[in-house]
């Protein structure tokens, strides 16, 4: 299972790099919005020092909503660096634009993924990975976690070669849960992460070695 962290912040992209497990970045317009950066210049280059940082993909989302924009910007955003992976959303042309890039092998991220259906299009479109809101799913009352088995399952019917991207991951349980069903790539918070170290019995497990070694010194 891939581990992707899901943010613009080069502070925790690096220290979630540092910790050794990080195999890619996703981020969005929102990410980008949240860390103040702003304007076509700065974006882009705040891509390039995403990809500096870390060893796998970063996906970079584009911003038009026709094909003739999406094509014009994915193709500048590839063109950035090759572990670029252009963002695109599910819409009509967006799966038009996949299937372009697809097609000269420019990697995708098919993007704001709320059901099987969609799920399906983005695969036969040849997406590289499909990124299902699981966070935003549960947030409406909706199970997240089954739309990823969901996938997973039809997937596995055809042997789609379109990597599962559990995305707006919020939480350790649902970075657990993800690997259990069979995701691909999980990206999240750093949070999310570093939850996953958290075990009351390793603390109080560690501490009691340490006292026992001070006795016997
Ligand atoms: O990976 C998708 C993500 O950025 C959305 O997350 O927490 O805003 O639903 P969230």
């Amino acid at each position: 299972m891939k581990f992707f962290i899901d943010t613009a912040n080069l502070a925790q992209i690096k220290e979630a790099q540092e910790l050794g497990v990080l195999d890619g970045v996703t981020t969005n317009p929102s990410l980008m919005a949240k860390e103040g950066i702003t304007g076509r210049n700065n974006i882009l280059k705040h891509y390039v020092d995403i990809c500096n940082i870390v060893d796998g993909d970063v996906s970079a989302e584009v911003i038009s909503t026709d094909l003739k924009g999406m094509i014009k910007e994915g193709e500048e955003l590839a063109e950035l660096h090759e572990q670029i992976v252009v963002k695109v959303p599910m819409i009509k042309d967006g799966i038009k634009a996949i299937k372009y890039f697809t097609d000269k092998g420019i990697r995708t991220n098919c993007t704001l993924v709320f059901s099987c259906g969609q799920a399906l299009l983005a695969a036969k479109a040849g997406a590289t990975y499909v990124s299902p809101f699981i966070g935003r799913l549960d947030d409406i009352s909706t199970d997240g976690l089954n739309l990823i088995s969901e996938i997973r399952h039809i997937y596995d019917n055809y042997d789609f070669e379109t990597q599962i991207l559990a995305a707006s991951v919020r939480h350790t349980m649902h970075v657990i849960d993800c690997a259990k069903l069979g995701a691909d790539v999980m990206t999240g918070p750093l949070s999310a992460i570093e939850g996953l170290l958290k075990h009351p019995l390793t603390d109080s497990g560690l501490a009691k070695f340490l006292e026992d070694y001070q006795k016997g010194n």
